[in-house]
């Protein structure tokens, strides 16, 4: 790979948690709260995380790497190249008292062996982290041959109202936010030589609304998620897991 290994979003992730403490999606706002919630129980229930090694790559400030140690994993590493991020993880993880099991470097996903070294992992998580990088078709294909499986939490393509915040809000611009389509990450998958697994469409809040509209969409959540053709418009993310 000839281009750069990062964007810009990497230093602008650093800003935030220069500025705030965190990245701005992990604070306390109710939108972000629910959203984040539900896609954590989704991750949760695509996979059996009992006993096993986890990579959680492109984990930004570690909120979420921090979710882990509840589901019964062995160990997991977090990985990123937002040295401030990893910074404030490794506070958080040592305040928490998970330091036993959780472990954070700094590290790019398209060179994963200066992170890792030669250890190989039950399961690559990458949450949020494709439609940040440079190439995320080379990504998929630079981190399969480090795990068995590989989950994927992007958001959802087929979702025209996240197509339209990706051209006109100013989060979205600054932190490079953009959507693939379902059947681009599935084909990228496949000619890395893994399947994908599973798939599902989750999550109806958006991550910053006003409370009220929160509390609405999080009613309608279930519902929506169960209908064929209306979550795979309406839902926020995509979620895939793959295997070899
Ligand atoms: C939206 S954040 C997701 C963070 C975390 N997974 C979460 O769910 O909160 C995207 C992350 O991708 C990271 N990232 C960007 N380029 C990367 C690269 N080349 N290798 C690994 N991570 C990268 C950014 O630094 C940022 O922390």
């Amino acid at each position: 790979m000839t281009q750069n290994t990062t964007k810009k979003n990497v230093s602008q992730f650093d800003a935030d948690v220069a500025a705030t403490g965190s990245y701005a999606y992990t604070t306390e706002k109710l939108s972000a709260k629910l959203a984040n919630k539900r896609i954590s129980d989704a991750i949760a229930s695509a996979y059996d995380f009992r006993g096993k090694s986890v990579l959680d790559l492109g984990c930004g400030d570690g909120t979420y790497t921090l979710d882990f140690p509840a589901l019964g994993i062995k160990d997991i590493l977090g990985v990123d190249p937002a040295e401030v991020a990893i910074a404030s993880a490794q506070k958080k993880a040592a305040d928490a008292g998970l330091s036993d099991k959780v472990s954070f470097v700094v590290g790019n996903i398209y060179d994963l062996r200066a992170a890792v070294g030669d250890r190989r992992f039950d399961i690559i998580v990458l949450r949020g982290v494709l439609h940040h990088l440079p190439d995320a078709k080379q990504a998929i294909a630079a981190v399969a041959p480090f795990a068995d499986a590989v989950l994927v939490l992007e958001p959802n393509g087929y979702n025209p109202v996240l197509k339209l915040l990706e051209k006109v809000s100013t989060y979205h611009v600054e932190h490079e936010e953009q959507s693939f389509l379902p059947g681009t990450i599935k084909s990228w998958f496949k000619d890395a030589g893994m399947k994908v697994e599973h798939t599902s469409y989750v999550n109806l809040v958006a991550m910053f609304c006003p409370d009220w509209f929160a509390k609405t969409c999080k009613a309608f959540e279930p519902v929506v998620e169960r209908i064929p053709v209306v979550r795979e418009i309406a839902c926020g993310q995509l979620l895939l897991v793959a295997k070899h």
